[in-house]
Parts: C-alpha cells; sequence; structure tokens
C-alpha cells in the first residue's frame, strides 16, 4: 500500500522558511501527516518530508524542506535553497515582528534559489483572531509588491493548508 508501486511523475523541492516559532514545523506536519503538536521543538538544522499527490492526472511528490527560524540553528543557506522549485514564506500573524522580517528572508530567498521559484506568502495562527498584529492588507500589498501568492493559514485548525501547498505546487506545475 502507499506509494510502493508508484510511478512518479515529478518531484518538486519546496522549502519553508521565517522567523521562529511562525509554525513552519507545524505546516508541514499538517500538510504531510494531518498531525499538530502544541509543544512543537525548535527545528535544529535541517528537516524534510514528502508526500505524494495527484495533480492535473500526474503523481507530483512534494518534497518539503523545513529548516530553523533561529541563526544558530540554521543550515547551510545554500544547500537548503538548491533545487527548490517553491517556497513558503512563513509569519505569525499575531507577531508583527514576524511580518516586518519577511523582506530579509525574501532577500535571502532571492539571493539562494531559482529566479522562476514559486513563492507564498503566509500568514500563520489564524485561528488567534483576537491577537492579530499584522492587517490582512498589509500582507496582501505586500505580496502584491513582490509578486507572490498570499494566504492565511491555521496549522492547528487546519485552515488553508492543504490550499496554500496545494496552489503553490499546482503553479509549479
Ligand atoms: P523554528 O523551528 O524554531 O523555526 O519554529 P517553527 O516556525 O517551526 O515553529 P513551530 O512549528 O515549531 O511552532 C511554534 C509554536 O507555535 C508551537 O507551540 C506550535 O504549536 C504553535 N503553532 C504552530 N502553528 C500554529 C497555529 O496555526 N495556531 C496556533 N495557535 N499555534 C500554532
Ligand atoms: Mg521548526
Amino acid at each position: 500500500y502507499g506509494d510502493f508501486n508508484q510511478k512518479i511523475d515529478y518531484v518538486f523541492k519546496v522549502v519553508l522558511i521565517g522567523d521562529s516559532a511562525v509554525g513552519k514545523s507545524q505546516l508541514l506536519a499538517r500538510f504531510a501527516r494531518n498531525e499538530f503538536s502544541v509543544d512543537s521543538k525548535a527545528t535544529i538544522g535541517v528537516e524534510f518530508q514528502t508526500k505524494t499527490l495527484a495533480i492535473d492526472h500526474k503523481t507530483v511528490k512534494a518534497q518539503i524542506w523545513d529548516t530553523a527560524g533561529q541563526e544558530r540553528y540554521r543550515a547551510v543557506t545554500s544547500a537548503y535553497y538548491r533545487g527548490a522549485v517553491g517556497a513558503m514564506l512563513v509569519y505569525d500573524m499575531t507577531k508583527r515582528q514576524s511580518f516586518d522580517h519577511m523582506a530579509r528572508w525574501l532577500e535571502e530567498l532571492r539571493g539562494h534559489a531559482d529566479k522562476n521559484i514559486v513563492i507564498m506568502l503566509i500568514g500563520n495562527k489564524c485561528d488567534l483572531g483576537s491577537l492579530r498584529a499584522v492587517p490582512t492588507e498589509d500582507a496582501q500589498e505586500f505580496a502584491q509588491r513582490e509578486n507572490l501568492f498570499f494566504m492565511e493559514t491555521s496549522a492547528l485548525e487546519s485552515t488553508n493548508v492543504e490550499t496554500a501547498f496545494f496552489t503553490v505546487l499546482t503553479e509549479i506545475y
């Protein structure tokens, strides 16, 4: 069972980036395994998970890479971005600073990744609406200016997580 005998048409590498604690690892856990952990530990180095899905009658294996938001735990930058065809730029909508840092993350991404990379800006933790510190319009404006896709998600409540990954993978395809 599973994808043991499945023919893979494409393998797409997608990278997750953004400040520590914005929810990168939990977005990945939700997408790849439909899991969520409230006491998620900070990522050290690099981890990745794969998920195989059908897009337009083709079998696409998404290889999603996740690294530490904390500088001291980060992996070798160039290796992380190498071969990536998609990127999720994640901030925490309850933490203004994590959104203000998006420009810097984008600069690093654009400095290392292929120029045709598909980029999705993600405002995570939309389940915490009452603590919102980043208006949707601010993020929309940034995304429009920088030519990024944009979505607000909740890894906790599963809101828009599949849609966000699926959109990026479809755009790559
Ligand atoms: P680093 O690995 O240090 O870069 O952090 P990270 O971006 O991977 O964050 P992680 O996924 O570990 O999540 C950090 C904290 O936020 C954990 O306590 C999660 O449970 C919580 N969290 C993640 N996503 C959500 C969400 O959608 N809603 C809420 N309320 N909490 C979330
Ligand atoms: Mg992490």
